[in-house]
């Protein structure tokens, strides 16, 4: 017997938003991702389904972005491998100086912001304890080639790893290894930065 589950059934189940959203999704005839188990222990769900957004809540999807970043083709910096614990910003290079549109918990983590204070934010506030850090303003805390390095690289649509001294939330200073990668979406032009962060140990 086949249960058919709906938006409306699935939240008298206490579903979560994105849980409901993938329930509606609709199959085209070609798709090719339906993976039936062929497992027949009858203790197992016998088909498989893959919700789809159900892994980005935030509606990113990051393994996209990683995807492009990994697959760039002429490559500048040696990023090394890369695991799901990194800490992550991605920026908006064509909305106004640049905003923080997806930050992962590890960066929260990293620096002591939650995602809610760091979004539509420009990263510069990492550079100095309080976070209150004005575009042009000189910095007291970091060094002003540092700042140009980093500047640069975004006008140039360059690739850059960097050592730069930011503070966490709490106003403790620590030494950011950031690697800034631009990623191309629908254009030959990036439309995001991707950073890489990490503390120096
Ligand atoms: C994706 C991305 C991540 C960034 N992450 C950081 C960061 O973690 N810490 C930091 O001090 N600056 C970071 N920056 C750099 C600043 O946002 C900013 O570009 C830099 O301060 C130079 O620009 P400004 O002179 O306008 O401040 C990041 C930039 C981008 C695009």
């Amino acid at each position: 017997m086949s249960v058919t589950y709906t938006a409306a059934s699935a939240s008298a189940l206490f579903m979560n938003p994105w849980e409901m959203s993938a329930l509606e999704y609709n199959y085209s005839e070609t798709t090719t991702t339906f993976m039936p188990l062929e497992d027949d222990d009858d203790d197992n769900v016998k088909d498989s389904i893959i919700y789809p957004g159900i892994y980005a809540p935030s509606g990113f999807d990051i393994l996209n972005i990683l995807t492009r970043v990994a697959m760039r083709p002429s490559p500048v910096v040696d990023l090394g491998p890369v695991d799901a614990s990194c800490a992550i910003v991605v920026c908006d290079i064509e909305q106004p100086d640049c905003p923080v549109v997806y930050a992962n918990e590890s960066c929260a983590l990293l620096t002591g912001y939650p995602l809610k204070e760091m979004m539509g934010k420009n990263c510069r506030f990492l550079q100095a304890p309080g976070g209150q850090v004005r575009q042009s303003s000189t910095r007291r805390h970091v060094e002003r080639t540092v700042v140009e390095q980093m500047r640069n690289a975004i006008d140039s649509n360059g690739e850059l790893a960097v050592e730069v001294t930011n503070f966490r939330k709490n106003g403790q200073k620590f030494t950011n290894l950031l690697t800034m990668i631009p990623v191309c979406w629908d254009t030959l032009t990036p439309k995001y930065y991707i950073g890489f962060l990490a503390e120096k140990s």
